[in-house]
């Protein structure tokens, strides 16, 4: 592969047109809580409920970083009675939601690559939820932009789009497909528990893609070798979202508290950031490199201080937002996609010779990361 080697040629981000600010998260969850506590006083007095604590704008900034986040549907976010999107049903003839907003991303990422979908041969939808089980939401983006060849879904929670340009990587490599079309459309916010104090503000709706091609192929502006990939797994609950099918046949409530998006923030947070700074700097001196020559950390978008906490132990030293790109404050959590909005809004302006890093680190465990070269 050295003669040729696979390149990502295209970037693309689209984000929807509604905002809800930490504010208006807090004004709706706590009317909620005090609904709620209002409502069982007497089990709450009794000792048999616990009472709803309160929640705070001023907090969920400090402990995260977060400001705000887009909402793919705001109606029915912030309404007490409902505390969940109210997203209009669409029929088997219609182009589903989450393929909308995969199309929306991907054609940018084509346009980015100046490639058409004759040039692509492998779709991959890749992200923490889909919206349904099959047909594959993949082959429904691949209809519609007429690429040949065969796509498929992938869902490895926030670790989705750096393992999905891993398979993209490989099957390039391997001469399986000419270039691929890896699409993350991130629509989080029905698995959003906006009546639980700890998880209400995490999540935010958005949808990236990017184009792989091997060199020869590449025409485009700003295109990025890719000089090593690796993906890690290790086994935890502490990240937890147990919506399934099986839920039926179990007679559970579908819908209840356990079935929604659920941590341990903390010891997330204690595990991950370790993990994901030995990682970076194998990975890195895997390549040849050294973590000095990284001029740009693509990090997860997940807690700003866990971004401080890994770049610190790498390099020693504080980074800054050009080094380190930071757009949770805007976007908050958008599962598998944060590391690829940082790359969108932050790449181009690199020097050839110049290095970055992908990395992703979430649920699963699972950590993702690409080592890139601007050409
Ligand atoms: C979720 C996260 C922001 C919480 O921050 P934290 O500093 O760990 O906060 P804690 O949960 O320990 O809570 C500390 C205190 O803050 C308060 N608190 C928690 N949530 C609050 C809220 N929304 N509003 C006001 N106060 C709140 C509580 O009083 C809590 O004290 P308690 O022990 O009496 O409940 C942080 O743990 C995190 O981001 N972890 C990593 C999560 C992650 O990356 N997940 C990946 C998802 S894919």
């Amino acid at each position: 592969m050295t003669n040729n080697p696979v390149v990502i040629s295209g970037a693309g981000l689209w984000i929807p047109d509604n905002t809800i600010t930490n504010e208006e998260l807090v004004d709706s969850y706590n009317a909620w809580a005090q609904a709620y506590n209002g409502e069982h006083s007497a089990e709450i007095a009794a000792g048999e409920l616990a009472e709803k604590p309160l929640s705070s704008a001023e907090f969920i900034e400090k402990a995260s970083g977060i400001k705000a986040r887009y909402a793919y549907v705001k109606d029915g976010v912030l309404e007490v009675a409902r505390m969940r999107p109210r997203i209009t049903p669409r029929g088997e003839d219609e182009l589903s939601h989450q393929a909308e907003i995969a199309l929306h991303a991907a054609r940018k990422a084509l346009t980015s690559a100046d490639k058409t979908g004759a040039d692509i041969d492998m779709v991959i939808v890749s992200c923490a939820y889909t919206e349904r089980s099959y047909p594959a939401l993949a082959i429904e983006v691949q209809h519609e932009l007429g690429i040949t060849g065969f796509g498929f879904d992938m869902l490895v929670a926030c670790s989705a789009a750096t393992f999905a340009l891993q398979r993209a990587y490989d099957a390039i490599a391997a001469g399986s497909a000419r270039a691929v079309l890896v699409i993350n459309p991130e629509l989080t916010s029905p698995q959003v528990n906006y009546t639980d104090r700890d998880s209400h503000f995490i999540f935010g709706d958005v949808s990236t893609a990017m184009v792989l091609e091997a060199a020869d192929t590449c025409t485009s502006a700003h295109s990025y070798e890719i000089l090593g990939s690796k993906a890690q797994t290790v086994f935890s609950n502490n990240i937890r979202s147990n919506f399934g099918y099986v839920a039926r046949a179990e007679d559970t409530d579908v819908f209840g508290p356990e079935n929604l998006f659920h941590q341990n923030g903390r010891k997330v947070f204690k595990d991950v950031c370790p993990m994901a700074a030995e990682h970076l700097q194998q990975q890195i001196e895997a390549v040849g490199l050294d973590v000095a020559d990284v001029q740009r950390w693509w990090l997860h978008q997940a807690n700003l201080n866990m971004n401080q906490l890994i770049t610190r132990r790498l390099l020693g030293r504080d980074t800054t937002q050009a080094e380190a790109p930071i757009v949770l404050d805007e976007f908050a959590n958008t599962a598998s996609a944060g590391s690829i909005i940082a790359f969108c809004r932050h790449h181009e302006d690199l020097n050839s010779g110049d290095h970055g890093v992908i990395c992703s680190f979430g649920a699963g465990y699972s950590i993702g990361s690409l080592v890139l070269r601007k050409r």
